[in-house]
């Protein structure tokens, strides 16, 4: 989609739809000044236009050049957030849809009202993220495959709105490879199938990758990766992403650690099938958002020095799986009892890691879909951040949370009291790979938090990463969750 501004007079727009964004406050000036740009139709239309968030109202300008307007609710003035701005463009992008509008058109609203660049950025994203279609494996070509072109119409905000219009998009298609490789058939994306897309990105936005083959993993003494690996057909890999820009703020880096789970049956501990394994393929979404992420800090040239790592392989009872009673020796040194091999994923994070200290790390940030528990506690909106609260981590959490509503991609943290911990007790080995049936999301944090020696934070976004049931701007199928959240913050890293 090409996204551009304008500030060409609105009865000279010469789109398939125009987009007329309305807060509850702002009707009867829309329908005054709307009826005198495109017609009486506006007029006629009144009735219907209550600037309810959600909303949109479609009429057919009889005096300008646009063929078809369409008002857009933005709910309460007075609650206006960017994520307003997100979802009426995703209304507006569903009605594009209706009308196969393949030029569209959005009035950013004047800087009075809501600042230029972040409106701008937020209608750019929840247009684009709303228009996403994967297609890969459809052989009927689609109905219609989203608009062309997308402007934005100002009057005197030309440069904030271009600035938020480039950054909208970039995020955007960065959130776009994360959900196409979320959506990707699992045989399509092994370790070694999932690498390879990784060091195709890098060589084409610029950032590095170099990828571990299982030797190199067992050299390193990676036994959690190992481990998991057992059951499975496929060698793992270990994927190391850099971006490090001459003019970063910072020396050492941001760590950004991804769960690479090509697909979790559980392992020997096997999951049944209906509403538990059949979308398991996402369980590298951790690790997507962390690609996603790196491409974007890499077209948007952020000035921040980050690493990303992602430990991969698929979760299955081979002959030679890995069994519950198993004690395994982890590459930090530690021990630990597999009591059920579908908590794999803390088993390749542990490693990963344990491995990011060797950077000496600012910060680390890991990103799993870890837990089934946290989709109970939150919902398919909202993931868990919990941290360790060393160091820096105890400020950044709190700047991450503050991102995580900028973005859209919401955070809400859960409790870290070393009470939880009790439950990882072992009889045999250092640790126990599971906590049992209580806070199931905060006693796998309690396990990462036994490989982790410098400021870090977890972001377990198993009910995030995935959808069943379309939401605005995030239709069914991988969300890319986590990108949005993490430019957000490393744009204001420091
Ligand atoms: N990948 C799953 C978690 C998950 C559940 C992701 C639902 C997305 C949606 C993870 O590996 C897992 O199986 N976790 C277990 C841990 C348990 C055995 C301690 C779980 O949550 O049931
Ligand atoms: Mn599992
Ligand atoms: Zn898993």
């Amino acid at each position: 989609m090409k996204v551009t501004v304008t500030t060409i007079a609105l009865t000279e727009l010469d789109v398939d739809l125009l987009l007329v964004p309305t807060a509850k406050e702002g009707t009867s000036e829309a329908i005054t000044e709307g009826t005198r740009l495109f017609g009486p139709g506006v007029e006629r239309a009144q009735a219907d236009i209550t600037g309810a968030l959600g909303q949109s109202v479609l009429i057919y300008p009889e005096q300008s050049k646009a063929k078809r307007a369409a008002f857009l609710g933005l709910g309460d003035a007075d609650f206006l957030t960017a994520d307003s701005f997100r979802k009426a463009a995703a209304f507006g992008a569903d009605l594009a849809a209706k009308v196969k509008a393949e030029t569209v058109a959005v009035v950013v609203p004047p800087s009075e009202l809501f600042d230029a660049e972040i409106s701008s950025q937020a209608f750019v994203e929840g247009f684009m993220l709303a228009s996403y279609q994967f297609r890969t494996y459809k052989t009927k070509p689609a109905d219609f495959t989203g608009a062309e072109r997308f402007l934005l119409h100002t009057d005197g905000e030309l440069k904030s709105v271009r600035k938020g219009s480039d950054q909208g998009r970039i995020v955007s298609e960065a959130v776009m490879t994360a959900r196409d490789l979320v959506n990707l058939s699992p045989d399509e994306k092994t370790p070694e199938l999932l690498s390879r897309h990784i060091e195709r990105l890098g060589k084409k936005y610029d950032f590095d990758v170099s990828v571990w083959d299982k030797d190199l993993i067992a050299e390193e003494k990676m036994g959690g990766l190992l481990a998991v690996n057992r059951g499975s057909q496929d060698p793992p890999t270990f994927s190391v992403l850099t971006w490090q820009p001459e003019n970063a703020k910072n020396k050492k880096p941001v760590v950004l650690v991804g769960k690479g789970v090509t697909f979790d049956t559980g392992g020997l501990s096997l999951k049944p099938t209906k509403d538990s394994m059949d979308h398991m393929k996402a369980d590298m979404a951790g690790a997507a958002a962390v690609v996603g992420t790196m491409e974007a800090l890499a077209r948007l040239k952020i000035p921040v020095y980050v690493v990303g790592l992602i430990p991969a392989t698929d979760n299955r009872p081979g002959e030679k799986a890995y069994v519950p009673g198993d004690v395994v020796r982890m590459h930090s040194g530690k021990t630990v009892e597999v009591l059920n091999t579908d908590a794999e994923g803390r088993m390749i994070l542990a490693d990963a890691l344990s491995y990011a200290k060797t950077y000496r790390p600012d910060l680390v940030i890991d990103l799993a879909t870890l837990t089934g528990a946290v989709v109970y506690a939150l919902g398919s909106d909202v993931s868990a951040v919990m941290t360790n609260s060393r160091g820096r981590a105890r400020k950044d959490v709190d700047a991450l949370i503050a991102a995580s509503h900028r973005s859209g991609d919401r955070l809400h943290p859960l409790p870290m009291y070393k009470e939880y911990a009790e439950l990882l007790e072992s009889d045999v080995a250092d640790i126990k790979n599971v906590g049992g049936r209580e806070a199931g999301s905060i006693t796998a944090a309690k396990f990462l938090e036994h490989f982790v020696e410098y400021p870090w934070i977890h972001l377990d976004i198993a009910g995030t990463a995935f959808l069943q049931k379309p939401k605005p701007y995030r239709g069914k199928g991988g969300t890319g969750f986590g990108v949005r959240v993490l430019v957000e913050f490393l744009r204001s890293y420091s």
